[in-house]
């Protein structure tokens, strides 16, 4: 199984003699279905070449933070939200200092600052460096903001010496990061999301609708397939495309949205409704254009929608974990509590859409993820990154 399927990964080398070892630590990284850009440093370049990597990884490496021609194709900070996993390997003793002091004089500097991906280090020196009061200070300060430190490993190394600073071997690498992000967690499960807007025919050519770009929903189906669950996306007419390995179901209306959930939740661990379901339809749909001339005003009969994801939440076959979306414009958490109770909701996600550079639309979101055993705060990030961190949570509550 491609444990990484989908994965962005930045891959940083940094100067030490086990650079070479990122040459199979990519392959293997590909292997596994992870898309792998490499950013290398002055001195990784002592070490091994990025042709090398270039070659490996199938793409240009990062290497200058002033290349005009190298910004153009991708700039360090596209490159930066680009990226689902932030993996320095090997990671120098300096490399190190330098993230402590979040220099960015360098395109991974820049890079590990810019990203709101998890950061991964496994570092590689001689073990007396390692050994240092300075070293160690320096790895504390790091896992203490939430890095995660792979290795090192101990035996003989390059200069001579036996001790600890031998980079994890790549396959353990691997293993470390599918473990740590949640891969296979939702093995053998089924999860359902709902995702998009619904449409409303008032005739043949007009409807009532939202601005759900569907990006949330997508994000958390493509999140399912990677930790391994068979996923139902249930869709209202959007822009985005799934990832392989998500069941996509197209719906317009309400109706066919709710008709669709039900038939697939009844076999579901997990149900999402991500998606902005539009609460009233009108109440009959004419059968032809309906005409301007001649009408001074127009009265628009609506009447109620079902109520999709509260249904599911009280029906006898209740998957184990429900979890809605309350996209707010005031008082945010407040009636994302609110709606949590009243729909019988495990989970509710409340985020606030009336800041433009999240919510609708945007690529990116923030907000709360608040559950009967608390809240988690979820701060700005990518809705892949959020998606991943969610799912993760999710599956850690499953019975
Ligand atoms: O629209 P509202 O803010 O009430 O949406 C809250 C949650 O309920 C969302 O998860 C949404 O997908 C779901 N919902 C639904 N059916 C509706 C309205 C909302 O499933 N008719």
């Amino acid at each position: 199984m491609a444990r990484l399927l989908n994965r962005n990964f930045i891959l940083g080398i940094t100067g030490s003699i086990a650079a070479y070892k990122a040459a199979e630590l990519t392959r293997d990284l590909i292997r596994e279905g992870a898309n792998v850009r490499v950013v290398m440093t002055e001195g990784a370049c002592g070490f091994i070449t990025p042709l090398t990597m270039q070659a490996l990884s199938g793409h240009d490496v990062h290497m200058d933070l002033l290349d005009t021609d190298a910004e153009a194709a991708m700039g360090h900070i596209e490159l930066a939200r680009w990226a689902d996993v932030m993996l320095i390997a090997p990671a120098s003793a300096d490399s190190i200092a330098r993230l402590v002091q979040g220099r960015a004089n360098d395109l991974l500097g820049a890079c590990v600052l810019a990203t709101p991906a998890p950061l991964f280090i496994a570092p590689a020196m001689n073990q007396e460096m390692w050994a240092k009061e300075a070293t160690q200070d320096n790895i504390k300060v790091l896992s203490d903001r939430g890095a995660t430190v792979l290795g090192p490993s101990s035996g003989s190394q390059a200069c001579g010496d036996v001790g600890a600073g031998r980079l994890l071997e790549p396959a353990l690498i691997v293993e470390a990061i599918t473990e740590t992000l949640g891969t296979g967690l939702l093995a053998g499960r089924h999860v359902v999301i709902t995702a998009g807007p619904t449409r409303e025919p008032i005739c043949p050519v007009r409807y009532i609708s939202n601005r759900s770009s569907g990006k949330m929903g997508y994000a958390l189906a493509e999140a399912c397939v990677n930790a391994g669950a068979k996923t139902t996306l249930i869709s209202g007419p959007v822009n985005c495309s799934a990832v392989d390995g998500v069941h996509v179901i197209a719906v317009e209306t309400t109706q066919e949205m709710h008709d669709a959930s039900l038939l697939a939740a009844a076999s579901a661990d997990i149900f999402i409704g991500a998606a902005a379901v539009v609460d009233f339809k009108p109440e009959s749909v004419a059968s032809q254009k309906i005409k301007r001339n001649g009408v001074a005003e127009m009265d628009l009969r609506l009447v109620p929608n079902p109520d999709i994801i509260a249904t599911i939440a009280n029906s006898a076959s209740r998957p184990s974990l429900v979890m809605g979306f309350a996209a707010e414009t005031e008082d945010v958490r407040e009636y994302a509590r609110q709606k949590l109770e009243k729909k019988s909701l495990d989970y509710i996600f409340a985020n606030d859409v009336s800041d433009a550079s999240i919510g609708f639309d945007s690529d990116r979101n923030a907000g709360v993820l608040i559950g009967q055993n608390g809240n988690i705060e979820m701060p700005i990030s990518t809705k892949r990154i959020l998606a991943e961190a969610i799912i993760g949570e999710l599956s850690r509550h499953l019975d």
